[in-house]
């Protein structure tokens, strides 16, 4: 089995890809030798460690496998000195983009891929968004929005943080045009506190929905069919308050067979692109700016804008 001691990350990377061209089917498992992460602890990468070899840290492997299209099996150690690692390559087409519904609305569905994910379960999302509920101080009473809902995860991070009585006196409303997500969203909150409304967000002027003090919308504002800038001037002009806050969440990952990627997938584009991204964050800054509101951006996988007057 390949042993690599003293060779460097880009020795590696090419060896790697050299094995990936091989046997490239989706399964695969590339495996090779390496110094114990754990010889190096405190080190930085590529510093000796106590055995005079360079250290790489779990996460330098992790790391490795997710720009490499591979999942990191679980490390075998071969003794205190050496272990296995396991790279299996996943299947890039294994995702909900390839999943075609006659409804287009039904994209997101309670029948798509994409609803087995859980983004309260990825460390990143959830640290990032809590950290933003905790921020915005939400009082008792609040009306609380949001747009594209889906089954209704942000709700339930709000829940998480908030004292029982405190969520329970909030108004919240979510709005989604998959009918099968908003049926599971409504099953999922039992309180009288909530409406799940089946709407097309574009349409938001026809709902008589009033002012919020909290507008969320994870990962549907650049959605194809959105048109953004109209629907930004609504929300300023008719939702938000003298000190409202918005939470906007914009993917910069992509999920398939399992993992999650990071970087922005652009059409056309096999590698990650985020100068559409940006510009999209930077359109929605400066326009909220313009607004008297203060924006701070933060985020891994999803980036989050945060804007509050
Ligand atoms: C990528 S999902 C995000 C869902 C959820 N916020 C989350 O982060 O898990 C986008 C959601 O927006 C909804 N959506 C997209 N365009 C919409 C539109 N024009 N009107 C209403 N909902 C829309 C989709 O049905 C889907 O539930």
């Amino acid at each position: 089995m390949k042993k690599f001691t003293i060779e460097t990350l880009a020795d590696i990377i090419s060896w790697i890809r050299n094995q990936v061209e091989i046997n490239n089917s989706p399964g695969h498992v590339i495996e090779f030798i390496v110094s114990n992460p754990d010889l190096g602890i405190g080190r930085y990468s590529g510093e000796l460690n106590s055995k005079k070899l360079p250290h790489r840290s779990l996460k330098n492997w992790q790391d490795l496998a997710e720009y490499l299209d591979c999942r990191l099996l679980l490390p075998q150690p071969v003794d205190e000195m050496w272990v296995k690692i396991r790279l299996q390559i996943v299947d890039k087409n294994e995702d909900w983009h390839h999943q075609h519904f006659p409804d287009k609305s039904e994209k997101y569905g309670a029948n798509s891929t994409y609803f087995r994910i859980n983004k309260l379960e990825e460390p990143t999302f959830l640290f990032d968004y809590t950290r933003l509920l905790q921020q915005i101080q939400i009082k008792p009473g609040w009306r609380v929005l949001n747009l594209g809902v889906n089954k209704g995860d942000e709700f339930v991070a709000l829940k998480n943080v908030m004292a029982r009585d405190c969520f329970e006196s909030l108004e919240l409303t979510g709005i989604d045009f998959s009918q099968s997500a908003i049926d599971v969203a409504r099953n999922r909150f039992s309180g009288k506190n909530h409406r799940f409304i089946c709407a097309d967000i574009n349409t938001l002027a026809n709902l008589s929905l009033g002012q919020f003090d909290l507008i969320i919308s994870i990962g549907t504002l650049q959605s194809p069919g959105i048109d953004r800038q109209n629907l930004l001037r609504q929300l300023v002009q008719a939702h938000v308050g003298a000190e409202s806050a918005l939470i906007f969440g914009f993917p910069n990952s992509r999920y398939f067979d399992g993992e999650i990627k990071y970087g922005a997938h652009v059409k056309n584009y096999s590698e990650p692109e985020l100068s559409l991204l940006v510009k999209d964050i930077m359109f929605y800054k400066k326009y909220l700016q313009q607004h008297k509101f203060k924006v701070q951006v933060s985020g891994k996988y999803y980036i989050l804008l945060f804007a509050i007057r």
